[in-house]
């Protein structure tokens, strides 16, 4: 009963294997060239312990020199045709385990670009980079032993066991005792080691978690004075991991000298009851060397499946992380046929939308939003933090679908563009700027490809960045990031607002970009930025009243609803909410850019 709970708990944990198999498709020419090769190499070893016994019974025996050393060539071109085999079974096996590896990294990479907002805020960015290395790695390592192993056991031991009987079919029963002990000491060594490595798996998992995070916030560390702190949390999960490592190995070590003791027992089990067999005239020396030779081969290749088994339980945690990537749906679907028209207004209506993020609970982070944004108008949503801005004004491209209601830009609900034409026809300057390793023109030139160097000072002198950028030493050449530059907050905002302006697209949406940049530079960046787009809809996110007092519009948002509508003049006369706000800033921001 026990037994079979545990085949089948095996074949449950290798069915994530045969989902990732699939991938291996592409590659069945090498995946049937492997195994054939390995035919060749195990056919091979088989002849060797036969051409050894004949050596020994007609060559030793009769002291027949001329025959000794023409087995012996045979011996030596067998051993080079079963090396050509070998070779070419690890190369076809281990190209297609590249092959396999490559097409999976690719496969996780399109899954992940095709991803949404939502996905990747459930799926974290540093988890999925030790997916797409770490992981797949070590299911492709494991593929190949699969091509290998699962190939060569197998024949191997069928072969030897084919050939022992064909040579002393009563001898061969000496198997019949070993085996079973062989395969219950396999058992007792998996059954236990089995567990212990899936916890290895986890605690790898765990070290590289706590790794991942102290990388990443190593400045904030620093500054918090927590590194000792954070040293002793590495330092435990890594004790942790060697522990149960130096367990595991520990019981796979019992592995070795117990197989050895069974192969010996074996041995002198063959020898003791070969020897009578020669006496008495049934056997000759050289088949009981033979017969040696095949015992052995058939348990090694017995202990090659406990390998095989046991680099499975490992290659599981990483498949499994990798089918959840795969297995995740995108949230944000296009229509299959899509509205063709281009984004070209510019004008966007709310029409009572709600929207709660997925799989969050409570209240709604908007609610009932309506309002109208005209083609060419300036719309300004001002409100404190958390009030709902920033998830406000990510349904317009669509980042995340409304909960209730509908957004329409151009007078199509934006669900019913494709992504393209809808992101294409909308510009955006995100809260938090994120650049790319590069040039600066790389940069700029990110918002549009086809951007000529005249648009891209055109852009940049918008942003109000182009004199910095001239006053570097390389000018628009100098290089970003990874061992370039690098640049202020608000530097990095106007070249990602130049790098939004540089399409023209027909909506603009700015995300508190302004929020690093002084309250001079702003209101000119402001002007500039309006000469240079024209008759383009603009939606200005920002916390300050001097931000958005000269706009046509300002939506006043709290909680996550409207709390006000109308021009900077209507809503100082009517919103209390909006004269808190007036009155809290004034003699700050306010007095200087009024
Ligand atoms: N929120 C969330 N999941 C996200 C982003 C935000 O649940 N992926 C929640 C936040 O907890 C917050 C609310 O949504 O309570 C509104 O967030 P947001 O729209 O980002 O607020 P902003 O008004 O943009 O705030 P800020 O000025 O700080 O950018
Ligand atoms: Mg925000």
């Amino acid at each position: 009963m026990a037994t079979n709970n545990w085949i089948i708990r095996t074949i449950q944990r290798c069915d994530f294997m045969l989902k990732l198999l699939v991938h291996l498709r592409k590659y069945w020419k090498l995946v049937l060239l492997s195994p054939t090769c390995m035919m060749i190499e195990v056919g091979m070893d088989l002849l060797q312990p036969l051409l050894l016994a004949a050596i020994v019974d007609k060559g030793v025996a009769n002291g027949d020199i001329p025959f000794i050393m023409r087995t012996g060539l045979l011996m030596v071109g067998i051993a080079i045709i079963g090396m050509a085999g070998g070779m070419g079974g690890i190369m076809a096996s281990s190209f297609a385990a590249q092959g396999f590896g490559a097409d999976l990294r690719w496969q996780l990479f399109k899954k992940v670009q095709s991803f949404s907002f939502a996905n990747l805020d459930e799926l974290r960015t540093a988890s999925l980079i030790t997916r797409l290395t770490n992981d797949v790695t070590q299911v492709q390592q494991t593929v190949m032993m699969l091509l290998r192993a699962f190939v060569r056991a197998p024949l191997l031991s069928i072969g030897g066991l084919v050939m022992a009987i064909s040579i002393n079919a009563r001898l061969a029963l000496i198997l019949l005792v070993t085996m079973p002990l062989l395969a219950l000491s396999l058992w007792v060594v998996i059954n236990k080691a089995f567990p212990l490595f899936m916890e290895v798996q986890r605690r790898v998992d765990r070290v590289n978690a706590v790794m991942r995070e102290n990388l990443v916030g190593v400045r904030v560390i620093k500054a918090f004075v927590r590194a000792a702190k954070e040293k002793e949390r590495f330092g435990s999960a890594n004790e942790s991991l060697r522990d149960i490592t130096t367990r595991a190995s520990r019981v796979v070590a019992l592995q070795m000298p117990l197989m050895m003791l069974l192969m010996n027992l074996s041995i002198v089990a063959i020898i003791w009851f070969g020897g009578i067999q020669v006496n008495t005239g049934q056997m000759t020396v050289g088949e009981v060397i033979a017969f040696i030779n095949y015992i052995t081969q058939i348990l090694f290749a017995l202990m090659l499946v406990a390998w095989v088994l046991m680099a499975f339980s490992r290659a599981k945690a990483s498949a499994d992380r990798i089918n959840e990537v795969l297995d995740t749906e995108a949230l944000i679907r296009e229509k299959p046929d899509p509205v063709v028209s281009k984004i070209n207004k510019g004008e966007i209506v709310f029409d009572r939308v709600s929207f709660q993020y997925p799989g969050a609970g409570g209240a709604p982070v908007l609610q009932d939003i309506s309002f109208t944004v005209s083609p060419g108008e300036t719309v300004a949503i001002l409100g404190g933090t958390g009030a709902g801005k920033t998830s406000l004004v990510n349904l317009i491209p669509r980042f995340f679908d409304v909960t209730q209601g509908r957004v329409l830009v151009d007078g199509v609900d934006v669900r019913d563009y494709s992504l393209k034409t809808l992101r294409e026809g909308i510009g955006m300057v995100p809260q938090e700027t994120i650049l790319f390793s590069g040039s600066i023109e790389d940069n700029i030139r990110w918002g549009k490809e086809d951007a000529t160097g005249e648009e891209i000072e055109a852009a940049a002198k918008a942003a109000q960045i182009h004199d910095f950028i001239v006053n570097l030493p390389d000018g628009y050449q100098t290089r970003l990031g990874q061992r370039g530059i690098n640049l202020s907050g608000g530097q990095k905002q106007r070249l990602a607002i130049a790098r939004a302006l540089v399409a023209k697209p027909a909506v603009l949406i700015f995300d508190d970009s302004t929020s690093a940049v002084d309250t001079g530079t702003e209101a000119c960046l402001q002007q500039s930025v309006k000469d240079y787009l024209g008759r383009c809809t603009r939606i200005i996110i920002a916390q300050k009243i001097s931000s958005v007092m000269r706009a046509d519009k300002i939506i006043l948002l709290e909680n996550g609803k409207i709390e006000g509508i109308g021009t900077h003049e209507m809503l100082l006369a009517k919103s209390p909410v909006y004269q808190d706000i007036y009155h809290s800033q004034w003699g700050q921001e306010a007095v200087v850019s009024g």
